[in-house]
């Protein structure tokens, strides 16, 4: 294999961690409360998934970053000077506040009561704020490898050829998804009903006393 098949293989891994399983898994994650099944029974088991669901789109997140800027180095591409760069930066670092502060407040015993409970919707509405971060991030990505790729040596992407019109849905079918998301969080009726009890402020690990 040579250097640049390497470099490619990397790019690869960056569209599979970037572009795909987190993001869907991230979706998957933000709506777990919203499942009626979840509403039912003791809380811990649901909010043990969410927190995994969303560390395992962090993990894949970072193999993805790894990729993309070990890619970009071997090609000797500047890293960083996109607007879809930095749409993608944005989305990962507000990520990772977002799980790192859900981790502290909701999982770890020390957080007081009064403090769950001002941050709860303050977490709520940036786990929402980041769905729209992330679809601008990857339309702005398809948009990149569209001008990138579609050249003149293949059919340009002004005269709409076959992979245009696949990569045209593809954002369009992610922009679809995400309001969808954005939706199932905005209706109330979807909401888990004790959505205000006391043991959604109670810290998760003193929920198995
Ligand atoms: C980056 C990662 C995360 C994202 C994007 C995220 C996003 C969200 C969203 C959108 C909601 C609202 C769900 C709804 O209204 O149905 C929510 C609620 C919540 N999250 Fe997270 N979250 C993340 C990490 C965490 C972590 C690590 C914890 C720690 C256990 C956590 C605990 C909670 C809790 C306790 C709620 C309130 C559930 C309820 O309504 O009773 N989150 N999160």
């Amino acid at each position: 294999m040579s250097r640049n098949d390497g470099a490619e293989g990397d790019l690869e891994l960056w569209n599979y961690f970037s572009r795909r399983s987190p993001r869907l898994r991230r979706k998957r994650a933000v709506l777990v409360y919203r499942v009626p099944l979840s509403w039912s029974g003791p809380k811990l088991p649901w909010k043990l998934l969410h927190a995994g669901l969303t560390l395992a789109a962090f993990i894949l997140i970072v193999l993805g970053l790894v990729a993309v800027f070990e890619y970009h180095n071997k090609q000797g591409i500047a890293n960083m000077y996109s607007l879809h760069s930095w749409l993608g930066l944005g989305a990962v670092l507000l990520f990772s506040c977002q799980w790192a502060m859900g981790f502290a407040s909701f999982l770890l015993p020390w957080a007081p009561t009064w403090f769950r409970a001002l941050y709860k919707p303050i977490h709520v509405f940036f786990g929402s704020a980041i769905i729209p971060l992330v679809v601008a991030a990857c339309i702005s990505g398809i948009n990149e490898k569209l001008f990138f790729k579609l050249t003149s040596t293949t059919t340009p992407y002004s005269q709409l050829p076959a992979e245009a019109w696949f990569a045209n849905i593809l954002g369009m079918l992610i922009l679809v998804f995400g309001l969808l998301v954005l939706f199932a969080l905005a209706m109330p009726v979807w909401k888990r009903p004790d959505v205000n009890s006391q043991d959604t402020q109670e810290p998760l690990l003193q929920e198995d006393k």
